[in-house]
């Protein structure tokens, strides 16, 4: 079975998500701040006849990321180029891509954590001055060239701003941090999904969806395609709060929106280490998951919902994630952990 959870799979980016994605910010709904300032920045922008300045996008998957870059290509009027950190090897593919730039195009390049130090290089003067230097000959008699490039915008997105240099992270303009959304928010976007892939949903169905999302537009929009299966093979194909309610109960997915393997993250932590703390490998080890993937994916809502906590010595289960599973939480707990970026 398709994991509802799964990290984003690029099929699922290039093909199923495409009719969903909204093409102009009047569309993205939510993120009332993140959308204000952009929208200022690109009526400026426009105005000035100028690229928009470099931007970078952070937060957990899903929350529209990508979605936010093709938006702001569309409201600039210029083409986008999509490519990502792990996907640029050398410092030459990346020279490659920024001399083939149309004047004013917006160069999207996700998981920008994960550029290497040497292509990296090769964006600071890209970013600050529209230029490359290229080395020609070798050793004494080596020189280097400086090549003009088009104005562009950058747009990086990233999971983890952490772990970007600080030189890289300096270039950017303009920095937009997604949170998780509001139900009410999920909710306009399940209707308006639904109304696009022609299902039928009343608000109380839409709003059951949205609750169980934990705060994320992807997955509101595949629990939403689940539900209507369901509704197909049991009722008369339309959502209610009881289809889909039952659905997600079905899918395993409680009131919270948890789904098996968060809710065995807090359980082995509970039984098997006394509730923590756990550091981040041994817990991965565990539960047989990535240590990336229990960083990205599963933790930050999980820490959202004050389920667990991050301790300099690792992670814990709060009283309120002891009281989740039905367990007693101990009794002199302190729940004032301190949190840490050690392992970001
Ligand atoms: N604000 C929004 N309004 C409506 N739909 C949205 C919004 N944000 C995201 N979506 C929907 O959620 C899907 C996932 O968003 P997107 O691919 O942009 O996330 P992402 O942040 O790039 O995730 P990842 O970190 O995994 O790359 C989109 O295809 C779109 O259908
Ligand atoms: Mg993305």
């Amino acid at each position: 079975m398709e994991r509802l959870l799964s990290p984003r799979n690029l099929e699922e980016d290039f093909n199923q998500e495409m009719p969903l994605r909204p093409v102009w910010l009047k569309d993205y709904i939510g993120q009332e701040k993140v959308k204000e300032n952009i929208e200022i920045f690109i009526k400026a922008a426009r105005e000035r006849q100028e690229p928009l300045d470099h931007l970078l996008l952070s937060g957990p998957p899903g929350l529209g990321k990508t979605t936010l870059a093709t938006i702001v290509a569309s409201e600039m009027g210029k083409p986008i180029r999509k490519t990502s950190g792990p996907a640029i090897e050398r410092p030459g593919d990346l020279a490659a891509i920024l001399t083939n730039l149309e004047p004013g195009e917006v160069l999207f390049i996700d998981e920008i954590h994960r550029l290497n130090r040497t292509v990296e290089e090769v964006l600071y003067p890209a970013m600050e001055d529209f230029a490359i230097d290229i080395v020609i000959g070798k050793g004494p008699s080596a020189r280097t060239l400086r090549l003009g490039l088009p104005p562009f915008t950058l747009v990086g997105a990233t999971t983890r701003p952490g772990l970007l240099s600080s030189p890289l992270r300096d270039r950017f303009g303009i920095m937009c941090r997604l949170d998780f959304y509001t139900v009410k928010d999920l909710a306009c976007i399940v209707t308006r999904a639904a109304s696009i892939l022609g299902i039928a949903v009343d608000p109380q169905g839409a709003e059951e969806i949205a609750r169980r999302s934990r705060g994320t537009p992807r997955i509101a929009n595949r629990l939403l395609k689940r539900v209507r299966d369901y509704a197909v093979v049991k009722g008369d194909g339309s959502i209610t709060s009881e289809v889909a309610a039952l659905a997600l109960s079905r899918l395993e997915i409680d009131e919270q929106g948890l789904d098996n393997l968060d809710r065995m993250i807090m359980e082995i932590i509970i039984t098997k280490f006394g509730g923590g703390p756990v550091g981040l490998d041994t817990l991965a080890a565990a539960v047989s998951e990535e240590p990336d993937t229990l960083l990205d994916v599963y933790e930050p809502y999980l820490l959202k919902l004050g389920f667990i906590q991050r301790t300099p010595r690792g992670r814990m289960v709060t009283a309120s994630g002891y009281r989740h599973l039905g367990y007693q939480p101990p009794g002199e707990r302190s729940d004032g952990g301190l949190f840490s970026l050690d392992e970001e």
